[in-house]
């Protein structure tokens, strides 16, 4: 999923080229996991075998805060099943219980109208003055508080 190129046309920067780069990744979310007891989730429905993508929260640090950096990638072959909106939901729903504390934010670049569209229906807002420069380019901002 994170070698397909249309599932990382947006950000580029997140593309991997090697099983050992994947392996690596794996490693760096599951030490997230082991340290906080929660983080990035595979999603896949109940009654059916087969990773559909992944969704979740993660901490990280941006603009000098502690903040949740909400994730989420489908494989493409799953788009369009509001699968991501209902994931992200869910995932936002637990944070704001659990996590009072922090921040959700989703960091979206400006042509990635499905992935805003995630971010809205999870309850994020745009904040328009903490847009900025990325990763891989300008980002708009989706947080549910600041
Ligand atoms: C972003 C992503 C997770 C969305 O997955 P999805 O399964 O299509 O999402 P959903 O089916 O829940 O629908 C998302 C919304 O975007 C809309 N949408 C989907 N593709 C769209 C497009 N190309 N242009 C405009 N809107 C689009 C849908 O109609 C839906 O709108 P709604 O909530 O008003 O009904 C998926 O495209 C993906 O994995 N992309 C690659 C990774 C990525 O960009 N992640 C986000 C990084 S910030």
């Amino acid at each position: 999923m994170h070698s397909d190129p249309r599932a990382c046309a947006h950000n580029p920067s997140d593309a991997l080229a090697t099983r050992a780069e994947a392996a690596g990744l794996f490693t760096y979310w599951d030490e997230h996991w082991r340290s906080h007891g929660f983080g990035y989730y595979v999603v896949r429905r109940l009654a059916a075998p087969g990773t559909l993508g992944f969704c979740g929260v993660k901490f990280t640090t941006f603009r000098d805060r502690r903040i949740l950096n909400l994730f989420y990638r489908l494989a493409p072959a799953a788009w369009g099943d509001g699968v991501a909106g209902e994931a992200a939901t869910a995932v936002v729903a637990w944070a704001v219980e659990h996590l009072p504390g922090h921040p959700v934010v989703a960091r979206v670049r400006p042509e990635n109208v499905a992935s805003q569209r995630v971010a809205t229906r999870a309850g994020l807002v745009h904040a328009g003055h903490l847009d900025g420069r990325g990763l891989d380019g300008f980002d708009r901002i989706y947080v549910t508080s600041w």
